[in-house]
């Protein structure tokens, strides 16, 4: 181990993520900015409009949106990311950042800036934990790129839905017969995944809500609520 390089483990590693939330560089967005993560099956896409929909009938300006895939370029990321060939774990990890940085620039920042309600359907703990936890990928360096490419934005609130990956596959399973290329990875992959997004809740839990993600629909939704119910305070479009 050289002398210069102290660092190991995941919690040093996480230090440069951690290190990028002390509050948001001015100016202050007056938006909220949420985020549901989680393994695929996990419910993310269910609850983000389940989330919308009683943000609405609240009276909030709200902007659901996802990653990869938010923008129009975006779209065309999302299909080489999911559905292209092979592709080295450098090169995904880079192919997200672009997705990232795009759709940061033209999508989120301007709804938070509007104080605008987004909630967003994965972000940058999924490049820390597929790329990281699943593909090995070092966590610090991941979250340099990642935070550069979001212009050091970071989420007001991360919902994980959190699940074992073997109920959340099937869940998929039993609607597809062609899953993704990060989809068609073994339970050993989704496995890691699950724990580092644990491992970053874990480190940051003023941030984040941790939601027991096996249950019903209706039950997760509610969970969802009460995590997001106390920020909502803090927006301009409050009804
Ligand atoms: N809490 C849940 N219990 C059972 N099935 C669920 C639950 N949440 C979502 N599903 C179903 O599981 C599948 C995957 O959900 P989805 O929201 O697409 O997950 P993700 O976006 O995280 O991959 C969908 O068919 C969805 O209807
Ligand atoms: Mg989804």
């Amino acid at each position: 181990m050289p002398a210069t390089n102290p660092r190991s483990g995941l919690t040093d590693s996480l230090t440069p993520v951690l290190d990028a939330t002390e509050g948001r560089e001015p100016p202050e967005l007056a938006g909220l900015f949420v985020v549901l993560e989680g393994g695929d099956g996990s419910g993310k896409s269910t609850q983000v409009s389940e989330l919308a929909r009683w943000l609405r009938a609240d009276g909030h300006d709200v902007v659901t949106t996802r990653e990869p895939g938010g923008t129009a370029a975006g779209a065309s990321i999302r299909e080489v990311l999911l559905h292209g060939g092979d592709l080295a774990p450098r090169a995904e990890a880079l192919l997200y950042a672009a997705d990232r940085a795009h759709h940061v620039a033209s999508v989120v920042t301007p709804a938070l800036a509007a104080g605008r309600v987004v909630v967003c359907d994965r972000y940058v703990d999924s490049t820390l934990a597929y790329q990281g936890g699943g593909r090995g990928l070092e966590a610090g360096e991941l979250a340099a790129i990642s935070g550069w490419a979001a212009q050091g934005l970071v989420p007001d609130l991360t919902v994980v839905l959190d699940v074992d990956p073997a109920l959340a596959l099937a869940r998929t399973d039993r609607l597809r017969e062609a899953p993704d290329r990060l989809e068609r990875e073994p339970l050993a992959f989704h496995a890691a995944v699950r724990e580092r997004f644990l491992a970053l809740a874990a480190a940051a839990p003023a941030r984040y809500a941790v939601v027991d993600a096996a249950a019903g629909i209706d039950d997760v939704a509610q969970q969802v609520r009460v995590a997001v119910e106390p920020r909502l305070a803090a927006t301009t479009g409050a009804a």
